[in-house]
Order: C-alpha cells, then sequence, then structure tokens
C-alpha cells in the first residue's frame, strides 16, 4: 500500500510530494489505523494531556512535535496501555484499546520503542532482538526479520553476541527499533528517537525509519523535539503544546507556516537536543 511512494520522497525539503499527499486527501481520515479521542491523562493532580484527538492513517507516519513536558511521552504511554487515561478513548484497527494491559496491547500489532531506548543491558544483541518476538511461533518468520534488521542496522549483526549495554546510544536505539520490528507490528510509536544523537546518526536512523515505513508498510507514529527531522520524514504532523494539540496538518504545509518556519525550523543545523529554543511562548494561529 505505500509501495508507490519512492523513498527519495522523504528527503525532499521541499514539499510538492504528490504520491505522499494522495494518501492523506483520499484516506486520511477514513483508514485510521489509530485514533484517539479526546483523550486526557494525568500524573496524580497533575494533567499531562487534555482532550487530546489524533488520528494515524494505515500506511503513513504521523509526528507530533512539542518541546519538554509538552506531554508527548504521556500520549505514548497511554496508547501502549502503560498508563490509564482519566477521559477519552484508543482505538486500534478499529478496537478499542483504551486501558488495555500492554501485553495483549502488544499482540494485537503495535510496539512501542520508549524514550531512552531501554534495551536490556546484560542481554546479548540478539537475545535483545529475539525478546522484542517472544510472542511470536513463526520461526521462519522470525529468522526473516532477523536478517531483515540486520540488513537495515549492520552493526548489530557485528554485535550480535555481545551485551547490549556495551553499545553506543545511537546504536542501543537502533536496537530499540529492531526489537520493536521483531514484534512484526502493524503500527509503532517511537518516542525521540533523535535524543541525545548526532545530527549524522539521526539522519541516519531517520532515513532507516522511513524505509522501515516504505519496504515493510508499517505504520508510525512519531514523536519529537526535532520538528526538522520528523517533518522530513512524516506525512502528517500535529504540534501539542502544554498537553493540547494546537495544530494540525500535513508536514509538507507544516514547514510551509510561518510559525513552524521561526519556532521549529528557524535554526541551523537543529540536529541536536538542547541547540533549539523551546522556552519562547507562542499563540499559534
Ligand atoms: N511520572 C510522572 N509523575 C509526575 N509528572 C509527570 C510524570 N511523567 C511526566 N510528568 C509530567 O507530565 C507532563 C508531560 O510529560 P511528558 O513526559 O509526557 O512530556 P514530553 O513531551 O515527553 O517531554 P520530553 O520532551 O521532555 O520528553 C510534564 O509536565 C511532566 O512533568
Ligand atoms: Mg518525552
Amino acid at each position: 500500500m505505500t509501495a508507490a511512494r519512492p523513498p527519495e520522497d522523504a528527503k525532499t525539503p521541499s514539499g510538492g510530494s504528490e504520491p505522499r499527499e494522495a494518501g492523506e486527501r483520499g484516506g486520511h481520515m477514513n483508514d485510521a489505523l489509530l485514533r484517539l479521542l479526546n483523550v486526557e491523562s494525568a500524573y496524580g493532580p497533575i494533567k499531562a494531556i487534555r482532550g487530546v484527538s489524533l488520528q494515524v492513517a494505515r500506511g503513513q507516519i504521523a509526528t507530533v512535535l512539542g518541546s519538554n513536558g509538552a506531554g508527548k511521552t504521556t500520549i505514548l504511554k497511554t496508547i501502549s496501555g502503560i498508563i490509564d487515561p482519566r477521559k477519552g478513548s484508543v482505538e486500534f484497527k478499529g478496537q478499542d484499546i483504551t486501558a488495555k494491559d500492554p501485553a495483549f496491547i502488544v499482540q494485537q500489532g503495535l510496539s512501542h520503542v520508549p524514550e531512552g531506548r531501554e534495551v536490556f543491558p546484560l542481554l546479548s544483541v540478539r537475545d535483545n532482538l529475539l525478546m522484542g518476538a517472544y510472542t511470536r511461533r513463526d520461526r521462519d518468520g522470525v529468522a526473516r526479520d532477523m536478517e531483515q534488521v540486520f540488513a537495515y542496522f549492520p552493526i548489530l549483526r557485528e554485535r550480535a553476541a555481545q551485551d547490549a549495554g556495551l553499545l553506543s546510544g545511537g546504536q542501543q536505539q537502533m536496537l530499540a527499533i529492531s526489537r520493536a520490528l521483531m514484534a512484526a507490528p502493524e503500527l509503532i510509536l517511537l518516542d525521540e528517537p533523535s535524543l541525545g544523537l548526532s545530527p549524522r546518526l539521526t539522519k541516519e536512523i531517520f532515513e532507516i525509519v522511513v524505509r522501515i515505513n516504505r519496504e515493510r508498510g508499517t505504520t508510525l507514529l512519531l514523536v519529537e523535539q526535532n520538528a526538522n527531522m520528523a517533518l522530513n520524514a512524516a506525512d502528517h504532523g500535529y504540534v501539542l503544546e502544554n498537553g493540547r494539540i494546537v495544530m494540525e496538518d500535513t508536514c509538507a504545509r507544516l514547514r510551509e507556516k510561518e510559525d513552524i518556519k521561526e519556532f521549529y525550523l528557524g535554526m541551523k543545523d537543529a540536529g541536536v537536543r538542547g541547540e533549539r529554543r523551546w522556552k519562547k511562548k507562542k499563540t499559534w494561529r
């Protein structure tokens, strides 16, 4: 379903990429793989997200952009069942998965790559990958997917027998993404893959993320502070501020918006977390 879209597409910063948008025009709202409706989640008295509604179309990459503390991680944790929302609903493949058990949600085909990777440091790289596939019974499929992740990230093949805790941050991110892939998910939730990585490594990881989407047809929901990378990789974007969605559009159009240019894309080489200025207050229009 996504095979029609050429991979170069993702690297075109200027928008105007017709095949990507054709999908959105026709089916963005109708063919939602994931749908959040008025979701509200809190930590004790702290309301982290306040009535978030969003959709992820099947076969696409969607992104939620937001600064520190905006509620990005909370959205993903609520989707994958790690925290239960106070209000609202989460629907995956037309099925209500609100507040369901995380293991059940993984079995439905939804994998979560958490913030800060969280690989098992004392297990080998290979065993980490196999942990991702623990619910699967199709041994041939698991072996095939292992080969495929090694093709995406050759360094993981080289380090397959080594403890995952010895990998660099970037390699651990590769492993975390690969472990999610080993569950053969239909949807991957990806929490700030650029966190702590160099601009070069961030670019490399985003290129693979786009390939995973194009080649496997895996749908992705990516949350990021790195708007530059996320808006180039994704099809549809949401801007989150203080737990609320304040803007939504195709990424091609978001890249052209003055507010986005000014506050999210304004700095050159905004690839390293911490270089960007998120502190400014802004009213979205
Ligand atoms: N375990 C927790 N207990 C209390 N408050 C929390 C907890 N986790 C997050 N929060 C608060 O909820 C709000 C949203 O946090 P969240 O982690 O979702 O933001 P984020 O957008 O992922 O930020 P970052 O970019 O820094 O990862 C913040 O105000 C944060 O302080
Ligand atoms: Mg976070």
